[in-house]
């Protein structure tokens, strides 16, 4: 019993490209964006409103919000590790913000420089903040199925970590597969555990697809009853603080999968396959979307 309708946020422009190497430029970042608009998203993560000493290739964050097109009813997303960054996102004019903690402790110490308890008292200004101001707050746990650092993690840390962010006031929280090393069974009971004590459809999936799982595990989720996925177009991504994680669960493939499945996104598969190839031209690369490739070679 799949659900009939599931709800996309293409995080290519932030989590695809804070990893590139070479330097994109906002106006190719912007360009991106347009051709997502262009195919349908209507959530995406632009950008994070981070330390540009952590993480260069966020450093025009506040350019590419400023040249973004704002269509009614789209949702603009950007991360915000601390107050810091959610008063430039508030700037900026973000609608929504992404806490992102960690359900092990290493990976918090490596990606955010601090405890899971400190990340929770550094993420509460900026929930009461994004309230106060009426943006959506969603929350992303990172290394829920593994972690790079520490190896396995236990089931109940990620119960742990989504108690912490449901009682920050999260409006939605992403459990992720950081370095794409979870099995659908596994996924499965983690998706399960994490609905016992936060609503299933206000939880979403965030798979990296380093181990080849990511839509098996989206196919485990969907049984489970979850119907919210993080996707990247032409499988962008990686994490600068997660060594050897490739990139996340192409949005084309998922689309692909899902419209064979006949569930609805909302998103035009062809011109996704159209913006997956022209971003992976600009970086000069093959796509990692096997449906793009397939669709774009017809
Ligand atoms: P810190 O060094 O502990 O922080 O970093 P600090 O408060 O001591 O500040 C140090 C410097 O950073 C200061 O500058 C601050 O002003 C500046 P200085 O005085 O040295 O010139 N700073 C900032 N600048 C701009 N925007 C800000 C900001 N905050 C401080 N918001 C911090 C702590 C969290 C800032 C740092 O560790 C950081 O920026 N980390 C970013 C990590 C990151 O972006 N990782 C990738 C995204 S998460 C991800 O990819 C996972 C996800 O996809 C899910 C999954 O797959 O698992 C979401
Ligand atoms: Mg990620």
């Amino acid at each position: 019993n799949l659900p009939s309708q599931v709800h996309i946020t293409e995080v290519g422009p932030r989590d695809g490209l804070q990893n590139e190497k070479q330097q994109v430029p906002a106006t190719v970042k912007v360009e991106l964006c347009e051709r997502l608009l262009a195919a349908g998203v209507d959530h995406f993560e632009a950008t994070s409103f981070v330390s540009p000493k952590w993480v260069p290739q966020m450093a025009d964050a506040a350019e590419v919000m400023a040249a973004l097109p704002r269509p009614q009813g789209v949702i603009v997303s950007v991360l915000t590790p601390n107050l810091k960054g959610f008063e430039s996102a508030l700037a900026a004019g973000a609608d929504e913000v992404v806490i992102f903690g960690a359900a092990s402790e290493a990976f918090s110490q490596r990606n955010i420089n601090c405890s899971i308890a400190e990340s929770i008292e550094r993420f509460r200004p900026v929930a009461d903040a994004a309230k106060a101001n009426g943006l959506r707050l969603r929350a992303a746990l990172s290394t829920a199925f593994g972690c790079p650092y520490q190896g396995d993690v236990p089931v109940s840390a990620v119960v742990d970590g989504v108690e912490r962010l449901r009682d920050l006031g999260c409006d939605e929280i992403g459990i992720a597969d950081t370095i794409g090393v979870g099995t659908p069974g596994q996924v499965q009971r983690v998706m399960e555990a994490a609905a016992r004590v936060y609503p299933i459809a206000q939880l979403s999936g965030h798979f990296h697809d380093t181990y080849g799982q990511a839509l098996a595990n989206i196919l485990a989720c969907l049984q489970a009853g979850v119907a919210r996925f993080d996707s990247s177009i032409a499988g962008l991504g990686g994490c600068p603080y997660a060594k050897g994680a490739t990139g996340n669960v192409a949005t084309e493939d998922v689309v692909y999968m899902l419209h064979g499945l006949g569930i609805r996104t909302g998103l035009d598969l062809d011109r996704l396959v159209d913006a997956g190839q022209w971003i992976s031209g600009f970086l000069g690369r093959k796509s990692l979307s096997r449906a793009g490739n397939a669709l774009a070679a017809r």
